[in-house]
């Protein structure tokens, strides 16, 4: 194994019964029992029972008596079999002990801040684990966090390098990239004044090494984006890049439902089903309230306008007449739900930009109970009846607005509702491509904005729209989705200099900013670029997803928090007046 040790801990067996061995490890814990010193020694391996009895060796017994907690000692003896009622079957080690007469303490330790297994060790708050990482990283869940980690990037590379990719590394300090966060600044001091931006992603790089002829690209990249946190975003964080020459996007899908299957296959996740299923944008958008929809369940979305265009209910009349939509979900089952809970839902409703919430809870015995029922034909009851499948103890919850509000507010609901009804299967894995996304949101004054980013391809029957209609533009633009959460993304990118001068344009860039911040990617598109498009996949949420975690700071080494701490670097901090001066800066702080 190694000049200190000749096994780790968790590898000892029946099999070395009456070998001589070594071992290293830390002291997880020690018990006295009568006299003989019982102590679980810790690795990354596992734990191995380790004795010490006066009578072996009272040196040996003498040193591990003094041991104490996270102690880091080698032990050297004989491996013995348990008794068989000493046995634990629940331990990989559990049938063995090493008898020891040898010990070297390697290393003390203080008490630690906080346990490290144990009840106590799940109500540790996250702060404290993030200033002594190190020490919360020794927990075993952690260490199988970091394994399935490494063993999902090594599939990863696998994949890929059979596929005939080439990993290229890219610049970190380079220029701002458009993909909608902040930049993270680094100030030169070669020239005074100017900074380099860290990439938000390699985009435009992977652009260039497509028109340099490296056909296949891939990078395990590391990005830095400067927003706001939350469960699924740091500050820095890791994207499969992926860019290919000569594809349309079917190349993608093909090329991504390998990857995720394989990578899925090497942490034990099971064969996912090829090819993952397709959504476009306007499907999903309709049947789920989302761009990102979690399928593992149904209560999809279910369009009704069209029975309440004459309707007594003066809501849905109005919108209908004014060409919004009227939807509806049937939260199967959950037609007990208390008021209290529907009386929360309008309140999340509202949020959503509803003027109500306004629901029927069909009753074990077939009646229906609901605040608008009264308003309702009896033609109109039989329509909602047969279309929404409802059944006694269902709740149907309705959102009259125009179509996009609507449909979103019915979306996130969905998701309260399916969670409600225990619906959610978490140990399943559902994927889903969605495809065709819009190429512009439309923002105030008329004003585009890239859904994805500016380099993205149009649809090829959509581009004649760009100077009468953009916001009805479709983009060659699709989103890998797993479990309702946004994997990855990526589009087939513009390859013809001019169209890619119009699409900076059209978003109002002033052409000295085109030039200052494109210009290098203009020419490069005018030297023969192929068609060309790619992917980025975020890993970390990937790992946190197969790793069954909450959020991506148990699956990142050294995450930051939400404020974008290191709080055991103690980064970002102050630098000394020297450091500042070789840069050229003079601190003049400004309140925001
Ligand atoms: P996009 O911006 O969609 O695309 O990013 C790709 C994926 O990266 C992950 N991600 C994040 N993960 C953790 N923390 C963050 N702050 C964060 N931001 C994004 C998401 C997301 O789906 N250059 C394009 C890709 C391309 O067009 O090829 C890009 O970066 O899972
Ligand atoms: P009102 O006529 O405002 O008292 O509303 C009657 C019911 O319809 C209440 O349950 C409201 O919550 C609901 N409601 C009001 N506006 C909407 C809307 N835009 N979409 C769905 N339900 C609504």
């Amino acid at each position: 194994m190694s000049t200190m040790r000749t096994h780790t801990c968790g590898e000892l067996s029946k099999a070395q019964l009456d070998q001589r061995v070594k071992l290293c490890g830390w002291v997880d814990t020690v018990r006295d029992h009568g006299g003989v010193i019982f102590i679980d020694l810790r690795d990354r391996y596992g734990l191995t029972q380790i004795i010490f009895d006066p009578n072996d060796s009272r040196e040996a017994w003498d040193l591990a008596q003094s041991t104490r907690g996270e102690y880091v000692i080698q032990a050297e003896g004989t491996v013995e079999a348990r008794p068989a009622e000493m046995a634990n079957p629940r331990l990989a080690t559990g049938e063995i002990e090493v008898r020891c007469d040898r010990i070297r303490i390697l290393n003390k330790s203080r008490t630690l801040p906080f346990p490290l297994e144990g009840k106590d060790a799940e109500k540790v708050s996250e702060d404290l684990r993030l200033t002594y990482r190190y020490l919360d990283l020794r927990r075993s869940p952690m260490q199988e966090n970091m394994r399935i980690r490494h063993r999902m990037s090594q599939a990863v590379r696998n994949y890929l390098d059979q596929a005939d990719f080439t990993e290229v590394e890219t610049p970190i300090l380079t220029k701002s990239t458009p993909e909608g966060a902040r930049d993270y600044l680094v100030p030169s001091r070669v020239v005074p004044g100017s900074f380099y931006a860290l990439p938000q992603a390699p985009q435009q790089y992977k652009q260039l090494l497509m028109m340099a002829g490296v056909d296949r690209y891939f990078q395990i990249a590391r990005c830095f984006r400067d927003e706001d946190l939350r469960a699924d975003r740091q500050p820095e964080f890791t994207q499969v890049d992926i860019e290919m020459s000569f594809i349309t996007p079917e190349d993608i899908y093909a090329l991504i439902d390998g990857l995720i299957a394989d990578v899925m296959k090497a942490v034990g996740k099971g064969d996912i089903q090829t090819p993952i299923p397709r959504l476009s944008y306007e499907d999903a958008m309709n049947r789920y309230g989302s761009d990102k929809p979690d399928v593992r369940f149904g209560m999809e979305l279910v369009e009704l306008s069209d029975i309440f265009e004459e309707t007594e209910f003066k809501v849905f009349r109005q919108v209908v007449g004014q060409g919004g939509a009227v939807k509806a979900v049937n939260a199967k089952g959950l037609g007990g739900v208390p008021i209290r809970v529907m009386d929360e839902w309008t309140a999340v409703a509202k949020e959503w930009g509803l003027g109500g919430l306004a629901y029927i809870r069909a009753q074990d015995d077939g009646e229906w109970k609901s605040p608008i029922i009264k308003f309702f034909s009896d033609t109109e009851k039989e329509q909602l009846k047969e279309r929404l499948a409802i059944e006694p103890g269902d709740l149907v919850f309705f959102a009259a607005d125009q179509r996009e509000v609507a449909n979103k507010a019915l979306g996130h609901l969905r998701l309260l509702a399916g969670e409600m009804a225990g619906v959610i299967d978490d140990d399943q894995f559902a994927f889903t491509w969605v495809t065709d996304f819009p190429l512009f949101e439309v923002g105030e004054g008329g004003r585009l904005i890239s859904v994805h980013h500016p380099f993205t391809a149009a649809h090829p029957e959509d581009l004649a729209l760009l100077e009468t209609e953009p916001g009805r533009m479709r983009a060659q633009a699709y989103d890998i989705v797993m479990n309702g959460v946004e994997l990855g993304g990526g589009s087939i990118r513009i390859h013809d200099p001019e169209v890619q001068s119009r699409i900076f344009e059209a978003l109002r860039l002033p052409k000295e900013e085109i030039e200052d911040r494109f210009g290098h990617l203009i020419r490069a598109l005018s030297f023969g670029a192929p068609p060309h498009g790619g992917i980025a996949l975020g890993f970390d949420r990937f790992v946190m997803m197969v790793a069954g975690e909450d959020s991506i700071r148990d699956v990142i080494a050294f995450p930051k928090t939400q404020k974008a701490m290191d709080l055991m670097m103690n980064a970002p901090a102050t630098v000394d007046a020297k450091q500042l001066r070789d840069v050229h800066i003079k601190l003049d702080l400004i309140e925001s």
